[in-house]
């Protein structure tokens, strides 16, 4: 007999059809009528498939008694009640380490892109301005300062990255690691100290608006933020705010905090250079994080050990 499966988010083919093979799935996400979806197969459905940034709410789960397990393609877990899935019982499973590196060269790029202007001068040129005189000249990277606010996993793959362009690290994170980077204790003291601030820590509640119109402040005109991680980390409104007025250099964010809606305000800033959320959007890591929602759901519906557990 085949598990029940509720789909909460859009999903490649090359996930949907290994999850069909082996499940019933109903399309939670794409269903006009969610209740009625939810009178009809709420009983029976053992599982749940999720992307990074879509939302578990409790209310939803309430109503799946049966509810054993939840996948989420992807390594953030901000959308799924951990706690309460712990207090229920309910597995959850998330795709770590396969995206790291993906993420990582987006981080780096956005570096990139921003303090050398590259993606203006794609434009400069397809314009036809050269013919009018030369680009603007940028931003040098070496000898500059990133800090990276979160150095997990992703937080260490781009501080090699941006080591190699010749620029020194520092991060902020809740505890001290053993690196060679240095540590500071105040988000403020660093964001003061450092010429990019890249945010790579986890989203939800403890971190909802880390990035506030004090930090930017504090980061100031010769600073530059980055953004790979969730774009509730960041207080959209005071980024805006602090790009229209200067009061920071510039941003590069591949995530926002209502994707797929980007405010218009922050479409028309020159000084950012946004991204739809493409940080783990490769042929071959999309492919290995599918690998993983299919496998862990394999081995929980088989009584084998998670691959890849939260909880
Ligand atoms: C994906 C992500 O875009 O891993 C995450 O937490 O946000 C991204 O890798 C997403 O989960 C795939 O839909």
């Amino acid at each position: 007999m085949k598990n029940e499966l509720l789909i909460l988010a859009p999903l490649p083919d090359f996930l949907m059809n290994p999850l069909l093979a082996a499940n019933t799935c109903h399309d939670y996400f794409h269903a006009s009528n969610k209740a009625a979806l939810l009178a009809q197969v709420g009983a029976k459905v053992r599982g749940i498939v999720m992307a990074g940034g879509s939302v578990a709410p409790v209310a939803l789960l309430e109503q799946l008694p049966k509810l054993e397990i939840i996948s989420v393609f992807g390594v953030g877990y901000d959308g799924v009640p951990v706690d309460w899935c712990k207090a229920h019982n309910i597995h959850v499973t998330n795709t770590p380490d396969v995206l790291t590196e993906d993420v990582a060269d987006t981080a780096s790029a956005l570096v990139l892109m921003t303090s050398r202007r590259l993606i203006a001068a794609n434009r400069f040129l397809h314009e036809g301005a050269w013919l009018q005189g030369a680009f603007p000249l940028a931003h040098a990277l070496h000898g500059k300062l990133a800090g990276i606010v979160g150095l997990g996993r992703i937080g260490k793959a781009i501080a090699l990255r941006l080591g190699a362009h010749g620029m020194r690290v520092a991060y902020h994170g809740r505890t001290k690691q053993a690196v060679n980077w240095k540590y500071f204790e105040s988000l403020i003291e660093l964001a003061k100290a450092v010429d990019f601030l890249v945010v790579a820590c986890p989203g939800g509640a403890a971190t909802k608006h880390l990035i506030n119109a004090e930090v930017l402040a504090a980061l100031g005109t010769k600073g530059t933020l980055i953004n790979i991680a969730r774009g509730s980390v960041v207080d959209e409104g005071a980024l805006i705010a602090a790009l229209q007025n200067g009061t920071i250099r510039g941003a590069g964010l591949d995530v926002f905090a209502d994707e797929p809606r980007v405010p218009e305000a922050l479409m028309q800033c020159e000084n950012a250079v946004l991204l739809p959320h493409l940080g783990s959007g490769t042929h071959e890591t999309r492919a290995a994080m599918a690998r993983l929602v299919v496998e862990n759901l394999a081995a929980h519906f088989s009584g084998a050990a998670l691959l890849t557990p939260v909880c």
